[in-house]
């Protein structure tokens, strides 16, 4: 009889990364610390996390990081003094980001690529299922991507990626997967199987316009396909190319993510990230319109 398939309970968020594309910004502050709107971009895929049924929230941190485990400790003095100063609702609102969530750190010391940073998870994780966010990219949708590809670890057992079609000359800045369609397990036209997947690969040689958007359901065993990855782009553990192994050796199903997905990576992409979240929420969402319509471009 085949083995129940496992719950993922848990997440690995990378976030040890120099922040180099925002500079002087992230001199001493981290990336995943910056601001959009009025979250910072990692709470972003700590609220995803949660939306999805994952409790344990495993973060790679490094040097000079140490704000990211202070937004996530509790914070009893902000707290009381929000309640006595008549702020309620913003008191909850700061209980909230950590309440009934489990942290967990681990330390990435030198800078050997995205794989690597995964790898050192390893004993965190354990045996089981687990997911990946990659902090620069914000889902927003009516069901969040990391709830969508547990979905199809669900139904399939297997690994599960997002992706979305990006025009040729943006494939040189993702990973991109060769793959065909599944329509019959229930995902309509948004289900594929992976053949294979190249980390950032010139127009030429890419085998689809579809881009690896940075969220991941992995089986443990993807630890051991890392560890057997040598340094591919950059010099770097690439964990994409852990994956195509994955791929040819047990399965892995690459899903088109239907909300929106907002890669707020580089200075550019931070800024349409800003103004699309901020034309989203709800309280200053029409002001920030009427203003953005009355700009003389
Ligand atoms: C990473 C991954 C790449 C993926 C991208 C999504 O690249 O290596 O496969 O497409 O994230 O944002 P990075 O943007 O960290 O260079």
């Amino acid at each position: 009889m085949s083995q129940p398939i496992k719950r993922v309970r848990k997440a690995v968020l990378p976030a040890a990364g120099l922040g180099t594309r925002f500079l002087p910004a992230t001199k001493a502050q981290p990336k995943e610390m910056l601001p959009v709107v009025d979250k910072p971009l990692i709470q972003y895929s700590v609220e995803e996390c949660v939306a999805s049924g994952i409790d344990h929230i495993i973060i790679i941190t490094g040097r000079r990081k140490n704000a990211i485990e202070d937004h996530f400790d509790s914070a009893p003095e902000l707290e009381r003094h929000l309640e006595e100063h008549g702020r309620p609702l913003m008191a909850e609102q700061i209980r909230q980001i950590t309440s009934g969530i489990h942290f967990s750190y681990t330390r990435q010391s030198e800078a050997l690529g995205l794989g690597h940073a995964v790898l050192l998870a390893r004993e965190l994780v354990g045996d089981e299922p687990f997911a990946v966010l990659l902090g620069d990219v914000i889902h927003d949708g009516r069901v969040p991507a990391t709830k969508a590809l547990v979905d199809v670890h669900q139904k399939t057992g297997q690994g599960a990626i997002t992706v979305e079609e990006v025009p040729p000359e943006k494939v040189h800045l993702y990973g991109i997967v060769d793959a065909v369609p599944e329509p019959n397990l229930g995902f309509g036209d948004r289900l594929f199987r992976v053949r294979d997947v190249i980390e950032k690969p010139s127009r030429e040689h890419a085998p689809s316009n579809f881009a690896v958007t940075g969220r991941y359901i992995l089986p443990p065993e993807v630890f051991e396909y890392i560890e057997n990855t040598k340094p591919g782009r950059n010099g770097e553990i690439q964990l994409t190319d852990a994956l195509r192994m994955l791929a040819k050796e047990q399965g892995l199903w690459a899903y088109n993510y239907d909300g929106s997905t907002y890669d707020a990576g580089d200075k550019l992409g931070f800024l349409r990230a800003t103004v699309e979240m901020a034309l989203k929420n709800p309280e200053l969402g029409p002001s920030f319109r009427e203003y953005l319509q009355g700009l003389k471009l």
